[in-house]
């Protein structure tokens, strides 16, 4: 059974990745902060079968390196997919208000986990060379519309991370992707009372691009309900 190691696995976007990953048959090795979060991951997505979780500082370089670590020693299970979303900060001081304090806090939180796990999990998929590997990083049109200043420029840096990223893994066995999510996806029952959509629900989109070899280096846009059944993607780099 194949492994997917998820970064910001306690969140809304994460119980999507979760969900798509047990649909498809893949166990979950999942980085939570601590055991408050890691229970808050399990009512997330009302199981705990098939899901590992360990727990590292993922605002530190260090951290997922560490669970790397772990999995190079046999501690862990071994991983073929990376999913990356973590972040969720998005204040809402003007532009013209904002201290660097702040700028720099929405950069820790929502673009350099992300940087993090791309950097200490690439060279480990590229190591074991398994042809169906995958890495998904989720990003949000916030960074497109221009609303919520500090959160919007960390989104620009995570499409520039994803565009290097698509260049880098072109020719490797990594299929690297982008979903650029356009809603507003909640985990569980709150997403009624927000009239958002449920994780549950949003999850088919990785599960499609799991189960589908030919979408590679390219950018999955998710702005309205019907991108969940007619897939509409591109290459990010053409
Ligand atoms: N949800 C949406 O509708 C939506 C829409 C567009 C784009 N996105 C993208 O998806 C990303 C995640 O969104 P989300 O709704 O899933 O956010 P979320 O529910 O707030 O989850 C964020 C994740 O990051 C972790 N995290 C945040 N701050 C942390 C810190 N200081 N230390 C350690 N871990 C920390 C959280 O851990 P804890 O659980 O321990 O706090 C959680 O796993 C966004 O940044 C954005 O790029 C989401």
């Amino acid at each position: 059974m194949q492994t997917v190691l998820i970064v910001g696995a306690t969140g809304n976007i994460g119980a999507s990745a979760i969900h798509a990953a047990l649909r498809s048959n893949l166990h979950v090795l999942a980085i939570v902060r601590n055991q408050a979060s890691a229970e808050k991951l399990f009512a997330n997505v009302g199981t705990r079968e098939d899901i590992t979780t360990v727990e590292a500082d993922i605002t530190s370089d260090r951290g997922v390196k560490d669970v790397v670590e772990k999995v190079w020693k046999g501690e862990l299970p071994a991983f073929q997919h990376v999913y990356a979303a973590a972040g969720g900060l998005f204040d809402t001081t003007s532009i013209l208000d904002l201290t660097m304090e702040d700028v720099r806090k929405h950069m820790r939180v929502n673009f350099e986990p992300n940087l993090f796990a791309y950097q200490a999990t690439i060279p480990y998929l590229l190591k074991q060379n398994d042809p169906t590997s995958t890495w998904t990083l989720c990003t949000g049109a916030s960074g497109d519309n221009g609303g919520r200043a500090a959160a919007s420029m960390t989104q620009g840096a995570l499409y520039s991370l994803a565009n290097v990223a698509c260049l880098d893994n072109a020719d490797t066995n990594v299929r690297f992707n982008e979903i650029y999510l356009g809603l507003f996806v909640i985990a569980g029952a709150a997403a009624e009372q927000f009239g958002a959509m449920e994780a549950s629900e949003f999850a088919i989109v990785y599960e499609k691009i799991l189960a589908r070899p030919d979408i590679k280096g390219c950018r999955m846009m998710v702005c309205q309900r019907e991108d969940l059944t007619d897939l509409r993607f591109s290459e990010k780099l053409e």
